[in-house]
């Protein structure tokens, strides 16, 4: 039997042990918490999910009447002019739609569709799809263009030159729900107008140049998407992250500092997949994550942050996806982590940890988790014993030490399964079925998703 192997032994556990936090020391795996956490948090505001829509029947974006005769046209006249506008800013179009946007019948112009207008029931201008088309222009003026669209309900303009000052008046597009101006041209502080727009539930701002610190109100507004990775923001992540009804979040590639807020928890009964990887946290992480009991994604990983994995993350009863690699993380791995059933891609090399049990050598075999470049002993792969002893040889902690130890739920426990041979080897691992890819992780390209 080679458990004992797993086991850290030797020079590394008499340096961890004499330098760890009482926090590390807990044995891992499902026991009774020495300390009761406190409860799980009341997300600050119930919002209402799904939400009702705003253009009935499901906006399949056809004209109820034939494109070629749409009958009256909402806004004609506006739209036509601010069309022929952006057509004459346009200077390069590669994939040729400037030259459809001819005649009266914005319907049959490319990348516009249109549908009944509910409050005023004729044809009108329900969307733009913009996407990938690549306009080039020395100032294409986004809020200009959509403030001439009354009637819109969806704009998706990723990977364009779009640029300029959302002014507030963004908040006067009663049907606006889905905004897309990824990857295009803008810059500056973020654009609180677009908070205005009650209505959306779809903010996709990554891969532009804005940056400074985010807006406090930010969390506070009601959506289920919110993207804004890849682009400059800096500073703090707003104390008030909790307060965010997203499902889909992405603060991915800027430059946050600091810690991850400890409201984090009190999104658990929304957020479904965070992505806080390629920025610059420190500090430990929250026991709190572990409320998050519907999460199914959690990134942080390419941080700067340091402590051991709360055994709270044990509760995190739908996570697939969890990657916390490229960061100073150290001590055991808690089991009850490992024994999460929906484990698919556990991903923590590059950090400091130096023990591993039964159940996460099971996933390790499996192929479900990640430890390479640790200081686990008797694993394959790990950093060199001189990195590891140059690590743990200075001093280290974290605050709220005692809240690492803290289990916010019943843990299922399998003693029985680990103590029982045959698991160790992996056979008896349950299998699980691929999860489709996650839906933030495609965010982290470019292109439109
Ligand atoms: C909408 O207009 C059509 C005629 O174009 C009419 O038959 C229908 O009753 C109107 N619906 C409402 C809700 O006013
Ligand atoms: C896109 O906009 C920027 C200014 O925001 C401008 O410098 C650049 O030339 C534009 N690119 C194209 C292809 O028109
Ligand atoms: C078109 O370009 C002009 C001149 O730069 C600018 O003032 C205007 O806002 C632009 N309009 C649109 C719709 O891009
Ligand atoms: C949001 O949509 C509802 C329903 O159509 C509408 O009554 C409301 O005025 C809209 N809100 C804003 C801020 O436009
Ligand atoms: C933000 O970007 C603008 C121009 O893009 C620059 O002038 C400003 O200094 C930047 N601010 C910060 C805080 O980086
Ligand atoms: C998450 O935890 C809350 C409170 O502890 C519980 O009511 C809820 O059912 C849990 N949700 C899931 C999906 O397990
Ligand atoms: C697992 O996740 C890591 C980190 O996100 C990623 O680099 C790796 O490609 C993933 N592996 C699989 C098989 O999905």
């Amino acid at each position: 039997m080679n458990f004992p192997t797993l086991l850290v032994p030797s020079v590394l556990v008499l340096l961890f042990s004499i330098t760890a936090s009482p926090g590390i020391s807990q044995p891992t795996g499902a026991r009774c918490p020495a300390i009761n956490p406190p409860p799980r948090p009341n997300p600050t505001v119930q919002y209402i999910r799904p939400r009702p829509p705003l253009y009935p029947p499901g906006l399949n974006l056809m004209p109820t009447r034939p494109a070629n005769n749409p009958g009256p046209l909402a806004n004609r006249n506006r739209i036509l002019f601010i069309t022929q506008e952006l057509k004459r800013n346009i200077t390069y179009d590669p994939f040729r739609y400037t030259p459809t946007w001819v005649g009266n019948n914005y319907c049959l112009f490319k990348g516009f569709f249109c549908d009944t207008v509910p409050d005023l029931n004729i044809t009108g201008l329900a969307s733009i799809d913009f996407n990938g088309a690549r306009f080039g222009g020395r100032f294409l003026n986004f809020y200009r263009f959509i403030r001439n669209l009354p009637d819109i309900a969806i704009f998706h303009a990723n990977s364009n030159n779009f640029s300029g000052v959302i002014n507030n008046g963004l908040s006067q597009l009663r049907y606006l729900y889905e905004l897309d101006l990824s990857n295009n041209k803008f810059l500056g502080v973020f654009p609180r107008n677009v908070l205005g727009a009650k209505n959306l539930t779809f903010v996709d701002l990554r891969f532009n140049t804005y940056n400074g610190t985010l807006s406090n109100d930010l969390f506070n507004f009601d959506t289920d998407i919110l993207f804004i990775n890849n682009n400059g923001f800096s500073q703090r992540i707003p104390a008030n992250l909790g307060n965010t009804p997203a499902i889909y979040l992405t603060l991915a590639g800027n430059k946050f500092s600091g810690p991850i807020p400890t409201s984090i928890g009190r999104s658990w009964n929304t957020l479904k997949e965070v992505l806080l990887l390629n920025n610059r946290l420190t500090g430990c992480l929250p026991f709190e994550i572990g409320y998050l009991n519907q999460t199914t994604v959690f990134d942080a990983g390419s941080n700067f942050l340091r402590g051991p994995i709360p055994q709270s993350f044990g509760c995190m009863k739908y996570l697939q996806f969890l990657n916390l690699a490229h960061n100073q993380l150290y001590g055991a791995i808690p089991e009850s982590l490992c024994r999460l059933p929906n484990a698919y891609n556990f991903t923590l090399t590059y950090n400091f940890f130096t023990q591993v049990g039964t159940q996460c050598m099971r996933l390790i075999r499996a192929g479900r988790l990640h430890v390479d470049r640790n200081c686990i002993m008797g694993l394959p792969n790990q950093k060199p014993a001189a990195e590891c002893n140059r690590f743990f040889a200075r001093p280290r902690s974290c605050a709220r030490e005692s809240t690492f130890s803290f289990v916010p739920c019943t843990l299922s426990n399998s003693r029985t399964s680990s103590s029982n041979i045959d698991d160790i080897d992996g056979r008896h691992l349950r299998e699980i079925t691929p999860p489709p890819p996650p839906r933030t992780y495609a965010a982290l390209e470019k292109g439109q998703n």
